[in-house]
């Protein structure tokens, strides 16, 4: 048997450093601009660039279900992926505590995940990911990759280039 293993850590807000803390803070703010009518579970997610800049999103649902988007793939969405000048160094994903739920760190979904990783390959450089929860704890995986073992890809679909 083979096995997978992959490095990831917890703490605490607090000891993220602060262009970290920066991040999540972000991804704190624009989950208030969710629109989840339907899960009340308003979602934030948000880009650290390279440059230092900051591309938020929130998640945006629809009455038909699926049609509904994540916060982290509106933010990706956002991205100028004909320019590769300005690369994407974390990603950051809470949630605004309702009573309903936990407030533990919350996780990208599967889809989210495949997202996240189509703009690491792209960009040829990791993806951290900081996920947050309301309790001030934080997961802290160094590369997207971790999260997404097996994961299909460009390269599938191009094997003759590859
Ligand atoms: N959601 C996100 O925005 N990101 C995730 O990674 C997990 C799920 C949203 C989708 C839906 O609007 C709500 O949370 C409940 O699933």
């Amino acid at each position: 048997m083979q096995n997978f293993q992959f490095p990831f850590e917890r703490l605490m807000k607090t000891q993220l450093p602060a262009d970290i803390q920066q991040l999540v803070a972000a991804a704190e703010q624009v989950a208030d601009k969710a629109y989840a009518p339907y899960s009340h579970f308003k979602v934030g997610a948000a880009l650290l660039m390279e440059d230092g800049s900051m591309i938020t999103g929130s998640n945006h649902e629809n009455a038909s279900y699926p049609v509904g988007i994540c916060a982290e793939r509106a933010a990706l969405a956002t991205l100028d992926m004909n320019n590769n000048a300005n690369k994407v160094r974390a990603i950051s994903v809470t949630y605004k505590p309702t009573g309903h739920t936990h407030n533990n760190p919350v996780a990208p979904c599967g889809m989210c995940r495949q997202a996240i990783l189509e703009v690491q390959q792209w960009q040829g450089q990791p993806i951290a990911i900081y996920m947050y929860g309301p309790d001030g704890e934080v997961i802290y995986v160094e590369n997207a990759a971790f999260l997404l073992p097996f994961a299909f890809g460009g390269s599938d679909l191009n094997a003759d280039k590859a």
